[in-house]
């Protein structure tokens, strides 16, 4: 079979090179894809964008492609699943009615309510006199959202009262467009944030192995919040009775609230939870896809072939399929570009990863493009590298032991990625 892939990061790359490592799967073109995805073999990019649902659509019709996996948010929010599905083709990837799990705090918060899914108090206001008030009542620490797709960056953990008031201001101020339409207030939660990704054909929901990321640009997890330097699967802080909580607790009522609205929810559903120090899990958010990096530590772990996950969804039998996992490790290091997560350069040539590989690592390119045939760095994370082995501690040198063979000018990566679980081990 063919398989089409929307997205360009290194989420995509991971997509790709994973349906590829099926015999079942002979082609997969990426929309627009990187540097990585031009150069793995049978993969090509396509020069369409991912908001041009007619050109994707004729592409896969015309050429047989039997499934379009979506990877960002933006295209299923703005109902690409929907367009294609109209078409006849298969989808990995909800529709905008379910998208909206994502695109709309607001809308999630009032789902989990319905659900009683466990998550932080809040309330949602329309403007600022109204949440000023309340978080002068609440007091500080408190958390400011704007409602709609900010990139990441619409989130404010204040530490004090001024600072809530500043973010709620800049949310109604306009910075995030329609997305700032609404904020939503939310109490402060403790504890350890993991990512469970979990795969539903809109009955059936089956977590994929929990993992983390580091979120903060700094060692330490200090400094600004980027898209993510690192991650690791699968954490130990999710046992198999934690796992069983999020399911019963979380995963499942999503669904069936989902279905009981009508929305007939296939593809990803991530949960993205704190572990309070209670040992309690509360959703922090969801998301409509599958997370970065966090899909480059947890596919290289799996064995059943992605593909047949990917129908098992789209054709509703996923309750058929049981999910297998090597008995393994895998940690990923981002290498970003000088000055990420604030303005960076781009077009640095990049070279060593043959080497990187050579060191049984494998390299995820997110900001890449080949330009006459030199891979130039393209964006604010560049690649994610990603080691696996039979424990955190080996999978982690390996990760490392392949970053340092790769240059490209002003390169960062973090040093003490999965230093949480390293900990926890007593190494
Ligand atoms: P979100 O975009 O909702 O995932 O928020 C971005 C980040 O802000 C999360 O990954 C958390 O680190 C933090 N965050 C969001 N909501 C809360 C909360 N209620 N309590 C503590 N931290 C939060
Ligand atoms: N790694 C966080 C995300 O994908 O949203």
């Amino acid at each position: 079979m063919k398989v089409l892939v929307v997205g360009n990061g290194g989420r995509e790359h991971a997509l790709a090179w994973k349906l590829l490592q099926s015999p079942q799967v002979q082609e997969v073109a990426c929309v627009p894809g990187n540097g990585g995805t031009a150069t793995l073999p049978r993969c090509r990019n396509l020069a369409l964008s991912v908001n041009d649902f007619e050109g994707i659509s004729r592409f896969a019709l015309v050429n047989n492609f039997s499934l379009v996996v979506i990877g960002p948010e933006a295209p299923l929010a703005d109902g690409i699943t929907d367009y294609l599905q109209e078409q006849g083709i298969k989808v990995f990837g909800p529709t905008k009615a379910g998208a909206q799990i994502e695109a709309s705090k607001a809308w999630a918060k009032a789902l989990m309510q319905e659900a009683g899914i466990p998550t932080a108090a809040s309330a949602v206001f329309t403007e600022a006199a109204g949440a000023i008030a309340y978080v002068q009542a609440q007091g500080a620490p408190i958390v400011v959202k704007a409602d709609g797709l900010a990139a990441g960056k619409g989130v404010t953990v204040a530490q004090t009262v001024a600072e809530a008031i500043a973010a709620i201001e800049a949310v109604f101020g306009g910075q995030f467009g329609a997305a700032g339409s609404r904020v939503v207030i939310e109490e402060f939660m403790q504890g350890q944030e993991v990512s469970v990704l979990a795969v539903t054909d809109g009955m059936t929901i089956k977590p994929l192995v929990p993992a983390q990321d580091h979120k903060q640009i700094g060692e330490g997890d200090t400094g600004a919040n980027t898209g993510g330097m690192g991650a690791y699967a699968p954490t130990p802080i999710v046992n198999e009775a934690l796992m069983a909580r999020i399911q019963q607790e979380v995963l499942e009522p999503a669904i069936a609230t989902l279905k009981a609205r009508g929305i007939d929810y296939r593809g990803v559903l991530y949960a993205g939870l704190m572990i309070t120090p209670n040992g309690d899990p509360k959703v922090v958010e969801f998301n409509c896809r599958f997370g970065d990096p966090e899909t480059q530590v947890v596919l290289p772990l799996l064995e059943t072939p992605l593909e047949q996950v990917m129908l098992a969804c789209a054709q509703r039998t996923l309750v058929d399929l049981p999910l297998e996992w090597k008995p393994e490790a895998a940690a990923c290091v981002v290498l970003a570009a000088e000055g990420y997560p604030g303005s960076h350069t781009k077009g640095q040539t990049i070279t060593g990863i043959d080497a990187a590989e050579a060191k049984g690592a494998v390299v995820f390119h997110a900001g890449t493009r080949l330009k006459g045939g030199t891979l130039m760095t393209d964006g604010g994370r560049v690649l994610g590298v990603t080691g696996t082995g039979e424990t955190f501690e080996v999978a982690i040198a390996n990760a490392y032991a392949a970053v340092d063979c790769i240059q490209f000018e002003g390169a960062y990566c973090r040093r003490d990625i999965g230093h949480r679980v390293l900990r926890q081990n007593n190494v």
